[in-house]
């Protein structure tokens, strides 16, 4: 049988564009391993590692790799986000596909990441962008990029991170810097953020004029020309 490379849909080959080329990579929350194959395919980098919390995603990540002929190439692993991995073992870590609370709590779980010079951080929340921004700029990281993708008809930002130490309180992170990010000097930022926007009249729903979010919401409206 001729091997199988899985193709990537264009989120998670922009995650695999971000990934620190010549070091070694784990692929956390590998699920089918498409990404994992595809890296290990690659021979950028001298170690792939594909993890999974559950038995069920790690044995389809196993029969990619079969069906790639990668089975050498790369190590399956399982267990709760980074716990698989020994500190500073990896250069880069995709978390792709789960929440952004989950993101956040597997990362805080990990008190090795927070160090300058630690690994690059790819970074594709399944859900609520805007928080794991947040969480991102008041825990020390800055976004490298965040960059917007459609795939299977749906936006998605995709964000490498790196800690460089200086966490924002969260009365300096403005609305607009959760919401966008650095989207905007990347090509699909117009649809991207007028998605993003059309979430504010939701967030408003309830709150009293005077409160500092329904301030923020409200001058975001006005400047891209629009109320709720
Ligand atoms: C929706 S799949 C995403 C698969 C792939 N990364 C992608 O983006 O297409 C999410 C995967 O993350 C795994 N997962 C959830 N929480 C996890 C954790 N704490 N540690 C490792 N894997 C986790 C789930 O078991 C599941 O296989």
């Amino acid at each position: 049988m001729e091997p199988h490379i899985p193709q990537l849909d264009a989120r998670l080959a922009t995650a695999a564009a971000l990934v620190r080329p010549g070091e070694a990579v784990a692929d956390i929350g590998c699920d089918h391993g498409k990404l994992t194959a595809f890296l290990a395919a690659s021979g950028r980098y001298p170690k792939v590692i594909g993890a999974d919390l559950r038995p069920g995603p790690l044995s389809k990540a196993r029969r990619t790799l079969a069906e790639a002929g990668l089975c050498a190439k790369a190590e399956l692993r399982l267990g709760d986000g980074l716990s698989v991995l020994a500190p500073g073992e990896v250069g880069t870590i995709v978390l792709a596909g789960v929440s952004a609370q989950t993101t956040a709590d597997i990362l805080v779980a990990a008190p090795w990441v927070f160090a300058r010079g630690g690994p690059r951080l790819v970074l594709v929340p399944a859900t609520k962008h805007a928080l794991l921004r947040g969480w991102l700029y008041t825990h020390g990281f800055a976004l490298l990029r965040d960059i917007p993708v459609q795939a299977a008809g749906r936006w998605y930002a995709v964000m490498a991170a790196e800690y460089i130490g200086e966490a924002l309180s969260p009365t300096a992170v403005s609305l607009a810097a959760c919401l966008y990010g650095e989207t905007g000097r990347e090509p699909g930022a117009a649809a991207y953020q007028a998605l993003q926007r059309a979430k504010l009249a939701k967030m408003r729903l309830g709150l009293p004029g005077e409160a500092p979010l329904a301030q923020a919401i409200d001058a975001l409206l006005a400047q891209a020309g629009t109320t709720v």
